[in-house]
């Protein structure tokens, strides 16, 4: 996806982001918006130091893991630790983990034999499995993989150092979940750039009954405002300029008597922060206070990740989303009333337990009836320790994968009808670099979240924000002119 990873840090240590997505697992028909789950390689590089032990990170799964990379980082700079320029130059090689889809965990063991060759090798390395996946597998992982030093859960790093520093001869296990824990004293290492990741609240407590994340990572916590808006400050004064908000259920945000509402309006109240996103939304947890804050803080930009899985109310039900397709049109349209201009997009997931091809029919009118402008779609993958894991899998792969093309064509459709009916109109971006196609242009974001390419002009830097005319659309990008 080419994730921007943003903030100004001390030191580049998290740059290089390859997208690892595969095309089988996260099927993105249009760009990324801030909120997708996406898979993202961020590594240390940089600053290799002979005298201290170099360290390689790799990170994989969602902003969330690639904040909580930032946030090892700053852990282990602090301890002394520098970073590599290659695997082959660490002391110390660290993955960060995603549990959320089978396909996740089995890129990670593909690397993870990789790494095994490399400590043949080098027997000294020290090889380390953090984040989701490691919270999942717990001792199975050790027993798969004992060539592994450290498994580390994500409500363990404050500890990471010490873990390290522990030459038994067995592995370090740390996999407690704290409920307590929310990294809020802690400063991550922030990668340069525009935009900046900020973590409002960990865990979750929904419990939807295919997903792993509140076993992997715990139950809901929110960060004290103070310490958010400290970090907001802090990155604000080191010249970024868009801040997302990030938590699996961020819009659940709550600390006192401060719920995401009065958050957005906070963050809004930094001089030198000029765009606002958040993710991932729950569709429950969009109050009027959210919706009102959106409506009337403009840097808060208009466009909402608004996850609806499916579109059949008996596949919901058994999903335990807790709402219906009725109840979601619903929000939509109160959404769309309260910011006329707002950008949706979504997560469908395909063939889930039980779904019949009514079901996935309404899955289908009910994107119709919305209009996303972009989707990320996946096919159900069992998930252990999920409430519907006993039920099993009773859509089989190819079953699956027909539906899942079915969703992705649809989606296609409506992205392109969308980013059409953006020629001709203009927008605010706000320059965040060099495109990646097209020499001499430069690319950012409009508000919408979609990408935007222009001529460079004289005097536009990155981090400015321009105005453009969009002279062409395709499903991923408008090709636009400065006005
Ligand atoms: N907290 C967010 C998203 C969490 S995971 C939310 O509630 O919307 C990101 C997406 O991965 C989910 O929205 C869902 O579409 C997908 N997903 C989660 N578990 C899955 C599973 N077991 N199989 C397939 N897709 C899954
Ligand atoms: Fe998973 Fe549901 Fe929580 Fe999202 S809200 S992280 S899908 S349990
Ligand atoms: Fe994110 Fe994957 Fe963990 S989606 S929260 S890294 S299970």
């Amino acid at each position: 996806m080419g994730l921007i990873i943003a903030g100004v840090g001390l030191n580049p240590f998290i740059r290089n982001t390859t997208p690892l997505t595969s095309k089988r697992e996260a099927h993105r028909v249009v760009p990324p918006p801030p909120d997708s789950l996406s898979f993202d390689d961020i590594r240390m590089a940089d600053n290799a130091n002979d005298a201290q032990a170099r360290v390689w990170l790799e990170t994989y799964g969602c902003q969330m893991n690639v904040a909580d990379s930032q946030l090892i980082t700053g852990v282990l700079r602090r301890a002394g630790y520098v970073t590599a320029r290659a695997p082959e130059e660490a002391d110390v090689i660290l993955l960060n983990t995603c549990a959320i889809r089978e396909h996740a965990e089995e890129r990670v063991i593909g690397r993870l034999g990789d790494l095994a060759r490399l400590k043949q090798a080098r027997p000294e390395v020290k090889l380390g499995l953090l984040g989701c996946m490691a919270q999942h597998n717990r001792a199975a992982l050790v027993e798969k993989a004992p060539w592994l030093d450290l498994v580390a859960g994500p409500d363990t790093y404050r500890r990471l150092p010490e873990l390290l520093g522990d030459s038994g001869f067995d592995a370090a296990v740390d996999v407690r979940l704290n409920r307590a824990e929310t990294y809020a004293d802690l400063s991550p290492d922030y990668a340069s750039g525009v935009r900046a990741y900020v973590t409002a609240m960990r865990g979750c407590d929904k419990f939807c009954a295919f997903c792993v994340v509140p076993y992997v990572r715990g139950r809901e916590r929110s960060v004290p405002p103070a310490d958010i808006i400290r970090e907001v400050r802090d990155l604000a004064a080191r010249g970024v300029k868009e801040i997302v908000l990030l938590g699996q259920t961020v819009n659940a945000y709550r600390f006192d008597e401060v719920g995401f509402g009065e958050l957005l309006r906070m963050v809004a109240a930094v001089d030198g922060i000029e765009r606002i996103r958040f993710t991932s939304p729950h569709p429950n947890d969009m109050s009027p206070a959210v919706i009102d804050a959106m409506a009337s803080e403009h840097k808060v930009q208009p466009y909402l990740h608004l996850p609806l899985q499916s579109g059949s109310d008996r596949i919901l039900a058994a999903m335990d989303r807790g709402y219906t397709s009725a109840e979601y049109l619903n929000l939509v349209a109160r959404v769309r009333a309260a910011i006329p201009r707002i950008a949706l997009s979504t997560d469908i997931i395909v063939g889930f337990y039980g779904e019949e091809e009514s079901d996935f029919r309404a899955t289908l009118d009910l994107m119709r009836t919305v209009g996303y402008d972009s989707a990320f779609t996946f096919k159900y993958s069992v998930r252990d320790h999920t409430r519907a894991y006993r039920l099993g899998d009773t859509v089989n792969e190819t079953e699956k994968q027909r539906r899942l093309n079915e969703v992705m064509a649809l989606q296609e459709e409506s992205s392109r009808t969308l980013y059409r009916a953006a020629v001709g109109h203009e927008f605010s971006v706000l320059v965040e670099g060099s495109a990646r196609r097209g020499v001499g242009m430069l690319a950012g974001k409009t508000p919408q979240y979609k990408t935007a390419i222009f001529p460079t002009r004289e005097g536009v830097a990155v981090g400015d924000t321009v105005v453009v005319r969009v002279l062409s659309a395709t499903t991923h990008t408008l090709t636009c002119a400065p006005v």
